[in-house]
């Protein structure tokens, strides 16, 4: 079935509602969501926003403290530009009805997290990602010009290659068409049309055994984009957050805010050492990166599973007005964090490369713009610094609306589209090979594309991710169209882009720890 929008938003986080709620008086939008429309990492983000609003604060601290964080790969005009912008798109935030913390004199009360200089962190409660979601989804139910489709799911973008012309990665005039999209309740394919297309599929935690990301998070957006031939870059920068709760068998991992240590909580080896001071004088404020891999030295020095936040010297109501959430989490494990220490750990969290994208979110595919934890827009470096993710989305949703609604005049819809070619005769019904697959790559890229490095690891986790791979594609070809195949070959293709550019990247920098280059003694490669 063939369905025709001037706007196609493929995702319903930040970065597509806050998109779709800006173009929506200048033509017809249609937003897709491959479960629930609230279902997506935004609803789930638990520190806040990051934007200057008060003194001490001021723009240059922020650039700094992301350059910083970013390992200075980070590139200066995006962070000058996202900084600078932050403000007026938390404004916007406002107006569509999100609330923020005040003080009782009325200012935003503001949090502090690792990497930051100063307090600039806006938030509700430990749930701002729930709030601001509720926000954007009350807008855009309300709006009459946009048509929200759930359970859809986006298999491929359409380009010149579903012409029969053969597109390259660097072809200039490769251009979008739209997208193929299922319809997950009855199964019919449909072709959406569209003059302009936005991928904010979120991120790719789901490549990682322990991971903070929903299910959603299989990186269907770059892997899309990476098959339609448009340039990806950074992938090997895998943010892991320090400390999400240590509760084996819990999936995905219940998040401690980094909140939580910037209101005073100390991490801890279970040895009750407070190590953090000898990995960094930010002690347990210290950026994610330096975090995670201090963690992961202390447990390999003592062989430990998991390091504690403590928080028992805390004001303790205060700490559960604060973060009512996590409080009430870790009281239904029988952690009282009065007397007990919280057993933490690394969890894949964050992707900071995606696809390419310039100044007004366009990547190298025409009339395909990238927004939000998808899109690597230069912002975050070699690290991203807390809770400058929800900014970033809505600052590049702001600037690829605009961008948008000033070209979608002279954009027409492509004729003679095929249908999709659903060639495949049989249904996987052999779901344990998608299963056992699924357990294999999330094993590889946690044992050897981990926090810590080699090249030896990593040649053999693409030696190995590559029959997974082969495995992948034969039965892709056999099969019908299922969500959990596309997801598993969208992972896998993620892998793979995340392995490849590790091993280009001839130094450790910023989150890509690899053995073979000490710190400060590699080839800076950008
Ligand atoms: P998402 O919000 O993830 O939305 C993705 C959307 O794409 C979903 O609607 C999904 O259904 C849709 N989609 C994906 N694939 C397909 C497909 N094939 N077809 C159709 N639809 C598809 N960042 C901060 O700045 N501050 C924080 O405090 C913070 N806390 C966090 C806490 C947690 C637990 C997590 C997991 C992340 C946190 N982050 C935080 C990161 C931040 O939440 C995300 O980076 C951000 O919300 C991503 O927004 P997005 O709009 O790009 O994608
Ligand atoms: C957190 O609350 O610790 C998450 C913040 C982020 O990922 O930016």
């Amino acid at each position: 079935m063939e369905l025709k929008y001037d706007f196609l938003v493929i995702g319903s986080g930040i970065a597509g509602l806050s998109f779709a709620l800006k173009v929506a008086d200048h033509g017809s939008v249609c937003v897709l969501s491959k479960t629930r429309i609230e279902e997506t990492n935004t609803r789930y983000a638990q520190g806040g926003i990051a934007a200057v609003t008060y003194e001490p604060d001021n723009f240059e601290k922020h650039i700094e403290d992301t350059l910083n964080a970013g390992s200075y790969i980070n590139k200066r005009e995006i962070v000058e530009m996202v900084v600078h912008e932050g403000p007026q798109q938390i404004e916007q935030l406002l107006q569509w009805g999100t609330r923020f913390d005040k003080t009782d004199s009325g200012e935003f009360e503001l949090a502090k997290e690792g990497g930051h200089t100063e307090k600039r962190i806006l938030h509700h409660k430990d749930n701002t990602g729930l709030e601001i979601q509720n926000s954007l989804v009350r807008n855009a139910h309300a709006h009459p010009n946009i048509t929200i489709l759930d359970h859809y799911f986006a298999i491929d973008l359409i380009t010149q290659h579903h012409l029969g012309r053969i597109v390259t990665r660097y072809d200039e005039d490769t251009t979008c068409f739209g997208a193929y999209a299922i319809n997950l309740k009855n199964q019919v394919l449909h072709t959406i049309l569209a003059k302009t297309t936005l991928l904010a599929t979120g991120g790719t935690g789901n490549l990682y055994q322990t991971t903070t990301n929903p299910e959603i998070a299989t990186g269907d957006g770059v892997a899309m984009v990476y098959r339609a031939k448009g340039v990806v870059e950074n992938m090997e920068f895998v943010q892991f957050h320090p400390t999400a709760l240590y509760n084996p068998g819990e999936n995905p991992s219940f998040l401690i805010s980094e909140a939580v240590r910037g209101f005073g909580a100390v991490l801890r080896n279970q040895n009750g050492e407070a190590f953090m001071d000898k990995y960094d004088s930010r002690g347990s404020l210290a950026p994610r990166d330096i975090v995670a891999r201090a963690i992961d030295t202390e447990m390999k020095i003592h062989g430990h599973d998991y390091v504690e936040l403590d928080c028992r010297h805390l004001d303790q109501e205060s700490l559960f007005n604060h973060f009512p959430n996590i409080y009430k989490k870790i009281k239904t494990l029988g952690i009282n964090p009065a007397e007990d220490p919280i057993p933490v750990l690394f969890a894949a969290h964050y992707q900071c490369g995606g696809v390419k994208v310039n100044m007004h979110g366009e990547s190298s595919i025409k009339n395909l713009y990238a927004v939000g934890e998808v899109a690597s827009t230069g912002l975050h470096g070699g690290n991203r610094l807390a809770s400058n993710s929800l900014l970033e989305a809505v600052v590049f949703a702001d600037r690829a609306a605009k961008d948008a609604i000033a070209r979608i005049g002279s954009v027409n819809y492509q004729e003679n589209i095929p249908a999709w070619n659903d060639e495949g005769t049989t249904h996987p019904e052999e779901m344990i090979l998608i299963t056992q697959n699924y357990r294999e790559m999330r094993q590889i890229m946690t044992n050897y594309v981990g926090i810590v490095r080699s090249d030896m690891r990593l040649h053999r986790a693409l030696l190995r991710l590559g029959i997974i791979y082969r495995e992948t594609e034969d039965l892709y070809k056999k099969s019908k169209i299922s969500q959990t195949l596309c997801e598993l070959r969208n992972l896998i293709n993620i892998g793979y882009l995340v392995i490849k550019m590790a091993l280009r990247r001839k130094e450790s920098r910023g989150l890509h720890y690899n053995l073979d280059y000490p710190p400060g003694e590699g080839k800076t490669t950008n």
